[in-house]
């Protein structure tokens, strides 16, 4: 396991704990990569020879005729002289060209992980994993290219990202740098992405992979709701058990670009990174660059497999602070159950209500600060509107607690209205053209996180309002995409640069906030799940999945969210029906169990509820308590495909498998239907299991091959099994 180096063969053998990634230094030292699968203990490079050329190829070298590299599996390529592919890295030179040759030049292999100076990402003592730092130079101009490889000695992960020096003379501009580049032979894969839109996001879909290039990736400022920074290659027939699944993830929470392409010979590129579409980077001598990271996850047991790899990483190696382990508290969140119509007094009266039946924290959503009445101003203006909380948040927050409740806060830290003090003073602090319309969405302007003293604002601002009374909880939302991205402060040749540099400022804020205020418990938040990345998992360890809270819908987000994030890092509410985003009206129930299998809270003005209803509530919450642990930290598993299926069943299972929740819930009911079943997985098939509510002893195996028999449900009716050991 580890990191093994062939000097004499110039092999690098990178092995985690059912995976083999290998490459070499070939006799030009170019960087020829050679495998990435399941575990293998040797190859004889003798015989792989990807850069055997074929008609019409790019001969480097007339007296080597037999070999190239415009078809060969490369490691780290550039675009325009010895490949003609999309290539990792482009650089402008002084003299316009963008021709780079890297060569092999040196490398070390280390304990442990390094942190990324300024960015977000995974990370692991000495005794968890290993990197190999390889270091390639252009000797034209001097760059210094270090590709850094972590493996997890017990995951099936390695991790990837780039650093780019500038050992010359020149001063040369970064046009692209991808965080990694995978080659495979062959084209033999589908493509899994998650795409979508606001109150839709992450959704399923599948693409036979084509000769040619297809790609997703945002330019919008976030990662946004259209397309998660994920995506993995399938072989043929992969399910949730089998099946090789090679899952890409980015670290980062802005523009990004997952590309596949298939070349005339159906190798097939991988690239992964910032979208060098309105980016570039000027790096003057010895200055440095460097690129966010890819996880990268291999499973041959299917997606299943893909998923607790990446669930458990970042769960352990992600995710970060006080409440990295702890049980995640149950909320009441006024926004769908008021939006901006509320007073101190009229939140005080759900507090009550949502305190006598166990609710344990009270987020305070939109609406609290400025003259905000509704969404056209006062974004910018973080102190406390007490027409509407007459005595302050210090006092609201007070009377919660009284009812044994704990206190959160929304905010919307990076954005300004027009309407607001802060642009009556600030005009220039966000992004905007000179002299063109400043465009608005939902009547607001973005801050201009690429300037320093605008980030110490927000920082302060915000960390004045968290110290001014007792809160425990934010929610850090960020409600529209960005435009007009231009820093005045940047010269003409580097405003590309102003995307990246917003992200390195919004990370700059987030460290600051969150180290300074480390008991809070943060969420992140885009307008839903507009920005659910492992970007902010690595801030904030829970995110708000979607605006869309029907349980059906919620049914889909969840289970596709739920291929790379893990269900403590998703937040989901039970809200009112007709549901305020489709109109579905669904029961109590089937609301309670798909919220409950999350980061569970309420979105409902309880004094609007009938004795019955609320000792339904009631006893959801008593459920969720005692079965917390099991949900947010045990394993997950996807039974049933609500995009295939008219029906979602998923289980949790306690790491000791003496445990177990299963959940189904149907969408549309058959008439005179098929007996269901519905079969377990990650119990013990040798265990013996009771289930409450049902008579007599169910063998693991029975479960888990037979399957479970469900009773006949209505539309949308939902059912929960709790499965424990004999
Ligand atoms: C976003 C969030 C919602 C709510 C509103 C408030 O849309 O996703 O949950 O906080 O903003 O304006």
């Amino acid at each position: 396991m580890g990191i093994q180096y062939n000097e004499s063969k110039k092999i690098f053998h990178i092995q985690g704990k059912s995976v083999s990634y290998i490459f070499k230094a070939d006799k030009y030292n170019n960087l020829i990569h050679l495998y990435y699968g399941k575990k293998i203990r040797n190859i004889n490079d003798n015989v792989i020879n990807t850069n055997k050329a074929k008609s019409w190829s790019i001969i480097p070298n007339e007296e080597d005729d037999q070999y190239a590299l415009d078809s060969a599996l490369l490691e780290y390529p550039t675009f325009g002289h010895v490949d003609l592919r999309s290539g990792a890295l482009s650089i402008e030179q002084e003299n316009g060209s963008r021709i780079l040759n890297l060569k092999y030049d040196s490398h070390k292999i280390i304990k442990g992980k390094k942190g990324i100076e300024g960015l977000p990402a995974t990370y692991a003592d000495e005794n968890e994993a290993e990197t190999l730092e390889i270091a390639l130079i252009d000797e034209v101009t001097n760059l210094l290219v270090v590709l850094n490889y972590t493996v997890f000695n017990d995951r099936n992960v390695i991790t990837k990202s780039v650093q780019i020096i500038n050992k010359g003379y020149q001063t040369l501009k970064v046009l692209n740098a991808q965080s990694c580049c995978v080659d495979y032979r062959n084209s033999d894969y589908e493509l899994l992405q998650l795409s979508g839109a606001w109150a839709r996001e992450r959704q399923i879909v599948k693409r036979q992979l084509v000769q040619g290039i297809q790609s997703i990736g945002s330019a919008r400022g976030t990662s946004s709701h259209v397309h998660n920074p994920f995506m993995a290659l399938m072989s043929p027939d992969t399910t949730e058990e089998n099946g090789e699944v090679f899952g890409f993830n980015l670290v980062y929470s802005g523009n990004f670009l997952g590309e596949v392409s298939v070349s005339e010979h159906n190798r097939t590129r991988v690239l992964m990174g910032i979208n060098p579409l309105n980016f570039s980077w000027q790096l003057k001598p010895e200055e440095r660059f460097q690129t966010p990271e890819v996880v990268m996850v291999y499973s041959n047991e299917g997606l299943g497999g893909m998923s607790s790899e990446y669930h458990s990483l970042y769960r352990e190696n992600l995710m970060r602070g006080t409440w990295k382990e702890k049980q995640r508290p149950i909320v009441i969140n006024n926004w769908e159950a008021t939006y901006f119509d509320f007073t101190r007094e009229s939140l005080e009266d759900i507090v009550k209500k949502a305190s006598e039946i166990g609710v344990e924290l009270f987020v305070l959503d939109d609406g609290w600060f400025g003259k905000r009445d509704d969404d056209t101003c006062s974004l910018g203006d973080w102190y406390v509107n007490t027409d509407k909380i007459e005595g302050g948040l210090e006092k609201l927050a007070k009377n919660v607690n009284n009812m044994d409740m704990d206190f959160g806060l929304w905010f919307e830290p990076e954005m300004i209205s027009p309407d607001s003090d802060l642009y009556r003073n600030h005009s220039d602090w966000c992004l905007h053209v000179e002299n063109r319309e400043r465009v608005t969405c939902r009547y607001q302007l973005v801050l201009n996180l690429s300037k320093k003293e605008v980030c110490d604002y927000i920082i302060e601002s915000v960390s004045k309002v968290l110290s001014s009374a007792p809160i425990k909880y934010v929610k850090w939302d960020m409600n529209r995409y960005l435009t007009d991205v231009m820093s005045m402060d940047l010269p003409r040749d580097r405003q590309m640069e102003t995307s990246h540099r917003y992200m390195l400022g919004l990370y700059y804020i987030m460290e600051e906030i969150v180290t300074r205020h480390k008991d809070i418990l943060f969420e992140g938040c885009s307008g839903g799940g507009g920005r659910f990345d492992p970007g902010i998992l690595y801030y904030m360890p829970q995110i708000w999945t979607s605006d869309d809270s029907d349980a059906i819908e919620r049914l889909k987000i969840q289970y596709s969210t739920s291929l790379v994030y893990p269900p403590v890092s998703m937040g989901s509410h039970v809200s009112s029906t007709p549901n305020h985003q489709v109109g579905r009206t669904t029961p109590l129930n089937t609301r309670g169990n798909v919220a409950m299998s999350g980061n569970f809270g309420y979105e409902l003005d309880l004094t609007k509820y009938n004795d019955k209803q609320i000792s339904e509530i009631k006893e959801q919450i008593d459920f969720y308590k005692e079965n917390r642990q099991l949900i947010q930290y045990g394993d997950y598993y996807r039974l049933n495909n609500p995009f295939e299926e008219n029906n979602g069943a998923w289980i949790f299972v306690s790491k000791d498998k003496t445990e177990a929740i299963l959940f189904y819930t149907t969408i549309l009911a058959e008439p005179n239907p098929v007996d269901q079943q519905v079969r377990c997985r990650g119990l013990n098939e040798e265990f013996n299991y009771k289930i409450d509510g049902l008579e007599g002893i169910f063998g693991g195996d029975e479960l888990m091959n037979l399957g479970l028999t469900l009773p006949e449900l209505k539309d949308f009716e939902s059912v929960r099994f709790r499965i424990r050991k004999a």
